[in-house]
């Protein structure tokens, strides 16, 4: 007798002193046996406020839906473990606890220990930790992407630097050995004009292959030229005109619709018509390549303040953010055949003519490209 009183004695030394919550149930009627200093103190109830009631009828416990059903599957299986069970102390205050039951044996009748512990800080802690990993795994994704553009920005200087010096020399050699090619082709369509298909359909490739190479050069070409514009042939131009030139030196594809809007009272410009009906055939090249099956391309021109505005606006894939930043960048291509160097040489040209290029576009909305020239 001694022995089992000792024993108690020493259990409810630790069931008082203990740092976690402890209810004692009857396993049973589910009612409240017991309740330990500390669960009083964590979830701001009296002693009286718990005993004799059912775990849900106890403030903390009644917004939890599942606390019938967890007693119920309690008496079922005699264990249940929530890793992070939310509750309510009285004074309203959510916290987040893990919740541990255990059915046990005492003589003749079955009693349901659950041990609560208090895991708010530990979530807290861990939120912050996951915060903080958060922060610092876009820190280094940053970064990486920085290090990513300066390597592809040095690398594309280091290209330059050995394209500026091959380019004028290289178009030079490549445009002969392709200008007798273009005759070949030429001739070869006259003294055959009833060859067969098969003949015909290769001849076609041959010149259309002709001609991507014959744009790639003049790519070339016009950026050898284009590193030192110093001279400019300026003189009084009409937008319309240039607009004329410019369409019968780069006519749009086939399948691409031009749609003009130049009014008649815009003031002339003084440019060298020259190199700006080399810039806006670029945009217009440009507006075609970025609507493979067809489209339309809009050129309108506006005055304003002590410049004219001439417009391209095409209906094709529009850009990205990201690229309409590095448009202008020497060799930055997105096009399998492309060398990059059409922009860079417009935008030089422009300059040299006292003008800028703005652009505007949403991806899968088309794009307009504005070159703002000086009036006279
Ligand atoms: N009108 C346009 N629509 C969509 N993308 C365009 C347009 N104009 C230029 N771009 C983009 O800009 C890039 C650079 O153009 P550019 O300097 O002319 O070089 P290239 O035509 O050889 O690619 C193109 O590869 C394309 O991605
Ligand atoms: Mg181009």
């Amino acid at each position: 007798m001694q022995i089992l009183r000792d024993s108690e004695l020493r259990y409810r030394r630790l069931f008082e002193a203990a740092q976690d919550g402890i209810l004692i149930l009857d396993a049973r009627t589910g009612m409240i046996e017991d309740v330990n200093p500390y669960l009083e103190k964590m979830l701001g109830y009296s002693r009286k406020e718990f005993l004799k009631k059912k775990l849900w009828e106890v403030g903390a416990f009644r917004d939890i839906k599942a606390s019938k059903e967890a007693f119920e599957a309690l008496q079922e299986n005699e264990y249940i473990r929530y890793e992070d069970l939310p509750l309510k102390t009285k004074a309203g205050r959510l916290i987040q606890v893990e919740f541990v039951s255990n059915v046990y044996q005492v003589g003749d009748e079955k009693v349901i220990q659950c041990n609560i512990r208090d895991i708010t800080a530990r979530k807290q802690a861990e939120a912050a930790l996951q915060l903080l990993n958060t922060e610092l795994e876009k820190r280094v994704e940053e970064r990486t992407n920085e290090l990513r553009n300066a390597q592809e920005k040095l690398l594309r200087k280091e290209k330059l630097a050995v394209l500026g010096q091959m380019a004028g020399s290289l178009g030079h050699e490549l445009r002969n050995p392709l200008g007798v090619i273009n005759n070949a082709i030429y001739y070869l369509k006259n003294i055959q004009p009833d060859a067969d298909a098969q003949i015909k359909e290769y001849l076609a490739i041959i010149e259309l292959e002709t001609h991507n190479a014959d744009k790639i050069i003049s790519d070339l070409l016009d950026f050898s030229r284009v590193k030192s514009v110093n001279s400019i042939d300026a003189e009084s131009v009409t937008v319309s005109d240039l607009v004329q030139r410019t369409l019968e030196r780069f006519p749009a594809a086939e399948n691409v619709d031009v749609t003009l809007k130049i009014p008649e009272n815009l003031p002339a410009i003084y440019v060298d018509p020259y190199q700006v009906t080399q810039v806006l055939g670029n945009l217009v090249l440009n507006a075609c390549q970025a609507m493979n099956n067809g489209g339309k391309i809009t050129l309108a021109a506006k005055k304003k303040g002590n410049m004219v505005a001439i417009s391209i606006s095409d209906t094709g894939t529009g850009i990205t953010p990201e690229n309409v930043e590095n448009l202008f960048e020497p060799l930055f291509t997105t096009k399998p055949k492309g060398i990059g160097l059409g922009l860079t040489v417009s935008q030089k040209l422009t300059e040299a003519n006292g003008g800028r290029i703005e652009v505007k576009s949403e991806p899968g909305n088309g794009s307009t490209f504005t070159v703002w020239l000086p009036i006279c």
